[in-house]
């Protein structure tokens, strides 16, 4: 296709660097342009002033793809006497990709989008019975003051009035209710409970409320997100262990070569920690940031000790290469990953990948729901969080599962719109339309474990040092701690590659 490249350099390049007219699609014609991109930005990152890619840049920026790199060795001793039980159990998993059905980005598709969100979980709160017998919110006008009704609608707005109490605009596809939630007077643990709870509702909220009709005023007693229901985990009939890690970080600096080098060690009996947990793992799942990725963030080159995508990635399946081949492993992407940031992600490009297939390495969507072994895991590497952290009472980074339950409670992995990136598909598959026996999530490098209502709410941590964006930030990561859930008896493991 005529002029391909030097349309698709000129878009991916656009807000970072502008293309002098000098260069023509001869000179990008048969470069690897993933490779090509990485490499500008990465020269462009340090620069001040004007970043005009002209000759003299391309130049350049093509012959650091020429440098060759010296490949990284990874020794993984592998034990002889090593006679796992996973090994003589079958595999038995199924994979449920992210349905993405793009949309053009309007107006439009954002409002389908929405009432694509609504409608689902509308139905999901509806299915529990609490939430039934609702009315439309047009309906409220028509009754009198002090009449008790049930409502579901999404949160357009929340304030708090001058006296301190909460008001929030409420819509669905009828109209809009103005709701006030009475900062409590007494101390009355009812009330103080209904107002923590309208304190932590957030815009895009989609919420069941009970009240009084008073006169424009709709009166909430009760709110209530989707919610999970209380239920008894689903177990494996075999005794089978998944191992749940993400956060990897390939290429940056404060990656954890030898720690995650024992870690593969140790799934091949060659580590003697907790051996009795690696005899069992059948499963592995890797929640995204595989890799630290190129241009991901300003002077991030700086960081790298591997600064080519390519060669990241390379380093990285050589890892999982060495996983012994009775284990299935689950790769799906992050933020840091070279795939689109918007969410849900696609599974990483095979280019990427440069001819790496193993049938037992399975490259998969961020979110994915998998079934192992009768267990459901829903696998989302966890970007939400950073909003979710920021915007709701009670959350932190040092309390890993705080954000995860009020994820769970929403049944939405990214319920604040706006803070991080989401494709606007006619379906929101961000909607956790299934209940989960075990919610895995990464990003904010803190391991955690809660029980939530019968589901195993875990986050796994990362393989990367404390970066100074973390000591910045005030948080303090736990590296190499792997997350090991028994799909039999349903308990949870850690297992320390520190030290
Ligand atoms: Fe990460």
């Amino acid at each position: 296709m005529a002029d391909g490249n030097l349309i698709e350099l000129a878009n991916r390049l656009s807000g970072k660097a502008m293309i002098s007219s000098e260069i023509t699609e001869d000179d990008v014609k048969s470069v690897d342009m993933e490779s090509l991109i990485a490499h500008i930005i990465g020269r462009f990152e340090n620069k001040d002033g004007m970043k005009i890619l002209d000759k003299k840049e391309l130049r350049l920026a093509l012959a650091g793809m020429a440098e060759k790199k010296e490949p990284v060795q990874i020794e993984v001793i592998r034990s002889s006497d090593f006679k796992p039980q996973a090994k003589d159990i079958g595999a038995k998993y199924s994979i449920r990709n992210t349905r993405i059905e793009r949309s053009n980005n309007t107006v439009g598709d954002f409002v389908d989008y929405f009432k694509d969100r609504f409608s689902k979980l509308r139905d999901i709160m509806k299915s529990y019975g609490g939430a039934g017998g609702t009315v439309s919110i047009s309906a409220i006008k028509q009754y009198i003051s002090g009449r008790e009704v049930g409502v579901i609608g999404m949160v357009y707005e929340r304030t708090v009035t001058k006296n301190g109490h909460v008001m929030m605009t409420l819509e669905d596809e009828t109209g809009t209710a103005k709701v006030l939630v009475y900062k409590p007077q007494i101390k009355e643990k009812k009330a103080i409970d209904l107002f923590d709870t309208a304190s932590k509702v957030v815009k895009d909220d989609i919420i069941y409320i009970k009240g009084k009709v008073s006169g424009p005023f709709f009166i909430a007693n009760t709110i209530s997100w989707p919610g999970m229901p209380v239920r008894v985990r689903r177990r494996s009939d075999e005794d089978v262990a998944i191992a749940l890690l993400s956060d990897v970080h390939i290429g940056n600096k404060l990656f954890l070569d030898k720690q995650f080098a024992k870690f593969i060690e140790w799934l091949n009996g060659g580590v003697d920690n907790r051996k009795d947990l690696a005899n069992k793992i059948k499963y592995v799942v890797v929640g995204g940031d595989l890799v630290d990725g190129v241009g991901v963030y300003p002077g991030q080159d700086k960081e790298l000790s591997i600064p080519d995508i390519y060669e990241q990635y390379s380093v990285f399946f050589d890892y999982m290469e060495k996983v012994p081949e009775y284990v299935e492993v689950f790769v799906l992407p992050g933020n840091h990953d070279a795939v689109q940031r918007a969410e849900p992600q696609p599974q990483i490009n095979k280019k990427l990948l440069g001819g790496f297939e193993r049938p037992n390495i399975h490259v998969v969507a961020n979110p994915c729901y998998l079934n192992l072994h009768g267990v459901k895991v829903l696998s989302y590497h966890g970007a939400s969080l950073d909003s979710v952290i920021q915007n709701i009472a009670g959350c932190s980074y040092s309390n890993a599962t705080s954000a995860m339950k009020e994820i769970a409670k929403r049944r939405h992995l990214s319920p604040i719109y706006g803070n991080n990136v989401i494709t606007p598909c006619k379906n929101d598959a961000l909607v956790i339309d299934e209940v989960p026996d075990v919610l895995h999530m990464g990003h904010i490098h803190k391991n955690g474990y809660e029980e939530f209502h019968g589901t195993a709410l875990v986050n796994s941590g990362t393989w990367q040092a404390r970066t100074s964006f973390l000591v910045k930030q005030g948080h303090i990561p736990t590296p190499a701690l792997l997350s090991v859930y028994e799909a039999r008896t349903t308990s949870m493991a850690f297992v320390d590659f520190n030290g």
